[in-house]
C-alpha cells in the first residue's frame, strides 16, 4: 500500500517535470522563431532594394561537425524586442553603424578591403571604415613611391572610389614609435571612431560568406564597450577573431595608457582590459548565426557534415590553418593536399573557400597569389595605373 503511494507520487512529480519541460522548449522555440521572423522582416523593410531569400520558417540546423561547435542552447536574449526598439530598427541609423577594418603593414591591406568588399557585395547598409597607418598619406620627394608603396596608394583609391570604404589614417599607439613598424600600431585605435555607435571588427583574411547576421547583431544589440567572440566554447576568455564595440574617448585613453607602459600583443591588451564573460558577445546572439569559423576545423568534421548547410549558417570563415602562411601565398599542390580535410564534402568545402579567396583577391585587389620567398615582389598584375590621382579626402 505504502509502496503504492509513493510509486503515485513519483509518478505526479515525473508528471510535472515533463509538462514543465515541454512548456519551456515550447516556449524557447517559439520566441526563437519569432525572433527570427523579426529579423527577417526587419531587413527586408531595411533592405528594400535587395529581396532577401524566403523567410527561414524554422531555424537551420547548424553543421554537424564535432560537438564543441554545436549551436549554443539559448539564453535570456540579450536584443531589445520591444516595440521601442522595433519601430527604431526602421528608422535606424545607419551611418552610425559599421565594419571596420585595420592594415598596419602593407601586407594586410589587401585582404581589409577585401572584406568590406565583400560587405559592400552583400549590399549591407552599415558603413565600412579602413584605418591605416597616416604616414601612408606623406608626400615623398618628386612623388615617386616604391612598389610597395604605389600599391597601397592604388589599393586605398579602388576601396573608396569601388567599394565606398571610408579611410581613416591613424597615429602609433605610443607617442614617439617608429610608423613604419606594424607593431606600432593596435586595434586599440578603433576605439578612436567616435563618430560611430558600433562597430564590428572581423580578423582577417577570410571570406564573409553572409553578411545578415551581422547585420543584425549591429542594428539590435545594445552598445557595450566590447562584446567579443569567445576564444573557446567555454567562454573563459576572449578572441579577437571578431568583436563588436562602441567607440569612446573614455576607453581609447584608457587602453592607450596601458598599452604605454610596455609592448604588448592586442589579444593581452584587450584581455586586460575585458574580462570575460561580461565582455562576450551574449550566447543568443551567437545563435543567430554561426558567426565566426575557422577553416582548419574543416579537418575535425564528422560524417553527416554537409557543405551546403554549412555554407548556409555561418557567416565567416577565416581561412586559417597553421601550417600555411595564409591564403595570399601560391604552395606546391602535395603541401596543400596534404592538409585537406578527409571528409568529403568538408574537403570541398575547403578548397572551394581558398579558391574564392584567390579569385577574390584578384577581383577586387587586382593581385595573384604571392611565392611566399618572393612576397617583396611588385604584383602581377596592376589594373589601375593612375599615378596622378590623389587619395581621397578623408
Ligand atoms: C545537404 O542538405 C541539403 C539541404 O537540407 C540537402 O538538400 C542535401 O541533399 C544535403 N546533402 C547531402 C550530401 O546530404
Amino acid at each position: 500500500m505504502g509502496k503504492l503511494l509513493l510509486t503515485s507520487g513519483q509518478v505526479s512529480v515525473l508528471l510535472s517535470s515533463c509538462i514543465v519541460l515541454i512548456f519551456t522548449v515550447v516556449l524557447f522555440f517559439s520566441g526563437y522563431v519569432l525572433q527570427q521572423r523579426t529579423v527577417h522582416s526587419l531587413q527586408a523593410a531595411i533592405r528594400p532594394t535587395r529581396p532577401k531569400p524566403l523567410p527561414v520558417a524554422e531555424p537551420i540546423a547548424p553543421p554537424t561537425l564535432d560537438v564543441k561547435w554545436a549551436r549554443p542552447v539559448g539564453s535570456r536574449p540579450n536584443v531589445d524586442e520591444s516595440v521601442e526598439q522595433y519601430l527604431a530598427g526602421e528608422t535606424m541609423d545607419w551611418s552610425r553603424l559599421g565594419y571596420v577594418q585595420m592594415a598596419r603593414d602593407h601586407s594586410e591591406l589587401c585582404s581589409a578591403i577585401m572584406i568590406l568588399a565583400d560587405v559592400h557585395k552583400m549590399k549591407s547598409p552599415a558603413r565600412k571604415i579602413l584605418l591605416f597607418p597616416r604616414s601612408w598619406l606623406k608626400k615623398t620627394e618628386g612623388d615617386e613611391y616604391d612598389a610597395d608603396m604605389s600599391t597601397t596608394r592604388r589599393l586605398l583609391r579602388t576601396a573608396a572610389r569601388r567599394y565606398g570604404v571610408s579611410l581613416n589614417p591613424m597615429e602609433t599607439i605610443t607617442k614617439d614609435a617608429d610608423e613604419s613598424l606594424p607593431s606600432s600600431y593596435s586595434l586599440a585605435s578603433m576605439y578612436s571612431l567616435t563618430d560611430y555607435e558600433r562597430i564590428v571588427y572581423l580578423q582577417g583574411p577570410g571570406v564573409l560568406l553572409d553578411a545578415s547576421a551581422l547585420d543584425s547583431l549591429l542594428a539590435f544589440s545594445k552598445s557595450e564597450p566590447m562584446a567579443a567572440f569567445p576564444a573557446s566554447p567555454d567562454r573563459t576568455s576572449i578572441s579577437t577573431s571578431m568583436f563588436m564595440i562602441h567607440p569612446s574617448t573614455e576607453h581609447f585613453h584608457q587602453l592607450r595608457d596601458i598599452r604605454a607602459t610596455g609592448p604588448m600583443a592586442d589579444l593581452d591588451l584587450l584581455r586586460q582590459s575585458f574580462p570575460a564573460p561580461e565582455s562576450l558577445i551574449s550566447e543568443w546572439s551567437l545563435s543567430i548565426g554561426n558567426f565566426v569559423y575557422e577553416s582548419q576545423n574543416l579537418r575535425n568534421a564528422v560524417d553527416g557534415f554537409n557543405a551546403t548547410l554549412f555554407e548556409k549558417a555561418t557567416t565567416y570563415v577565416r581561412l586559417s590553418d597553421p601550417e600555411l602562411p595564409g591564403p595570399e601565398f601560391d604552395i606546391p599542390y602535395d603541401e596543400r593536399a596534404a592538409l585537406h580535410p578527409e571528409n568529403e564534402e568538408a574537403r570541398e568545402t575547403w578548397k572551394n573557400l581558398y579558391e574564392r579567396f584567390r579569385q577574390r583577391r584578384m577581383e577586387v585587389c587586382g593581385l595573384d597569389l604571392m611565392y611566399q620567398a618572393e612576397s617583396e615582389l611588385p604584383p602581377a598584375v596592376d589594373v589601375d595605373q593612375d599615378q596622378s590621382a590623389e587619395v581621397p579626402e578623408v
